[in-house]
């Protein structure tokens, strides 16, 4: 069993430290933020991810997890070391390595002895030359060690589940004895496949991974755009596309588009380091290009129906990125409220986790308890994220409930026919129809019905 420890206690450091406790590993998470280590010391965690607070408490009892802000505390004896804080875009679209930076360096004046230190969070090409060069600098006379890249490939919602079963792991650097021992950590969970490189190969499996995910999905939105035009069903058009082995079903959803802590961030950090390197990273640029559309196609269709936005009074279902999370960094329906409410819209929100959260940040909205308040007199309803319970709702109540029956199903979880057999005039993301142009024909409702 191993000594580790892992700085910052967000997402990726939170889960990767419970995961490696859980394996029977002595685990250390470190981090500046003193109000965040007190509440998880008292078994509050500052993130919704499913499993996470019982493998975090099972193991804190157990005392192979703890938490402090110390980094001679929490670096003491360690063999390994996880750097696991945020790396946030800057003002171009570069990663903002700040953290990164003082993580090492408070690294770097505490570690002595032999260390292993691991780059988990998404950093730049280049990045581990540079933390080397850090420990180098910064580092005690007798600090002897090595720098491995292991980017994290956790999805949030089911980040356990990725950790416990990886596909891959992936390990850069010029030490391949210490990659190796890393690769030793990982190997009670028998992943699919270990793969040794250098670091920076490591590093740009990484972005390169993202990008190409990010890329499935604005293709298929591109292609559902063009279906919305020539007719043709984009769902059945993904499923066709994906039989075929060398294309795969996966991430050919087409919606809203991407969103989240990583996607967006990462496909522009990646375009930045090519152009600022002299490449023309022409497909990234469309890819980032296609997302904002498929966002503000929203807006868009509403208007064909509705005409001016303004009083219009509409209900928002699903705020968070994706299901099974509350985060809302990048949300599509932060953006498409936004937008919105600019045209002078009335909305009324709804999502089954996060609205705490979205309370804290969005204001001039009303705040609802079900998807059914949501629709309460409403005279379009938008769903934008494909939570499992707005794909189990009573649509013939959800429709008596508005005060006019348009529906843009923003994840295409419903089914067209069915939702027209219903009564409502649904229309989703390239499912063969367009809106066609009805200003006048949708009357504004004298009154506004009760509910439910
Ligand atoms: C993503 C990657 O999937 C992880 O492998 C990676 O480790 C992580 O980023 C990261 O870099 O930390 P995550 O951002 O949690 O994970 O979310 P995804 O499940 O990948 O979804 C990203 C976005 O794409 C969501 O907004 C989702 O709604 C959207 N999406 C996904 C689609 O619009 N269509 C699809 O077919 C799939």
């Amino acid at each position: 069993m191993s000594t580790i420890t892992v700085t910052g206690a967000g997402y990726v450091g939170l889960v990767t430290g419970a995961c490696f406790a859980d394996l029977g590993n002595t685990v250390t998470c470190l981090d500046i933020d003193e109000a965040r280590i007190a509440g998880l010391n008292r078994g509050i965690l500052p993130i919704y991810e499913p499993g996470l607070k019982e493998l975090v408490d099972r193991n804190r009892e157990s005392g192979r997890l703890r938490f402090t802000t110390d980094y001679q505390d929490a670096c003491r004896g360690t063999e390994f070391v996880f750097i696991a804080v945020n790396t946030p875009s800057g003002q171009e679209g570069e990663a903002d390595m700040g953290q990164v930076r003082s993580a090492v360096e408070s690294l770097a004046r505490v570690v002595s002895g032999r260390v292993i230190v691991v780059n988990k969070s998404t950093m730049p090409i280049g990045t581990g030359d540079w933390v080397a060069s850090i420990l180098e600098r910064l580092g005690p006379p007798d600090l002897q060690f090595a720098v491995v890249s292991n980017p994290e490939f956790l999805r949030e919602g089911a980040a356990i589940a990725d950790f416990q079963r990886p596909d891959r792991v992936v390990l850069g650097s010029t030490d391949v004895a210490a990659a190796r021992r890393v690769a030793q950590l990982y190997a009670p969970l028998a992943p699919g496949d270990v793969l040794i490189t250098d670091l920076r190969t490591a590093e740009m499996i990484k972005y390169a991974s993202n990008a190409f995910l990010a890329t499935k999905i604005s293709f298929i939105n591109e292609i559902a755009s063009i279906c919305e035009k020539l007719g043709g069903d984009v769902k059945t058009v993904a499923r066709g596309m994906g039989l075929d082995k060398r294309i795969g079903t996966a991430f050919l959803d087409a919606g809203l588009g991407y969103g989240g802590s990583c996607f967006p961030k990462d496909v522009k950090a990646l375009a930045h380091m090519a152009a600022v390197n002299g490449c023309h990273p022409q497909l990234l640029r469309a890819v980032m290009e296609i997302n904002r559309d498929a966002r503000r196609s929203v807006m868009w269709k509403l208007r064909q129906r509705l005409g001016s936005l303004e009083d219009r009074l509409i209900g928002i279902l699903g705020l968070s990125f994706k299901p099974n999370t509350d985060d809302l960094r990048e949300s599509p329906a932060l953006e498409i409220i936004h937008l919105l409410r600019a045209e002078g819209a009335r909305l009324q929100l709804y999502d089954p986790v996060a609205m705490d959260k979205a309370r804290r940040i969005i204001k001039g909205v009303e705040f609802c308890e079900d998807a059914y308040a949501a629709a309460a007199g409403a005279e379009a309803l938008v769903l934008v994220t494909d939570w499992n319970e707005f794909k189990q709702l009573d649509m013939a109540r959800l429709k008596a409930a508005m005060a006019y029956p348009l529906f843009i199903d923003g994840r295409n979880i419903h089914d067209p026919e069915q939702l027209r057999r219903v009564g409502f005039e649904y229309y989703g993301v390239g499912r063969g129809q367009s809106p066609e142009a009805g200003n006048g024909r949708v009357t504004r409702p004298t009154q506004v019905r009760a509910t439910v």
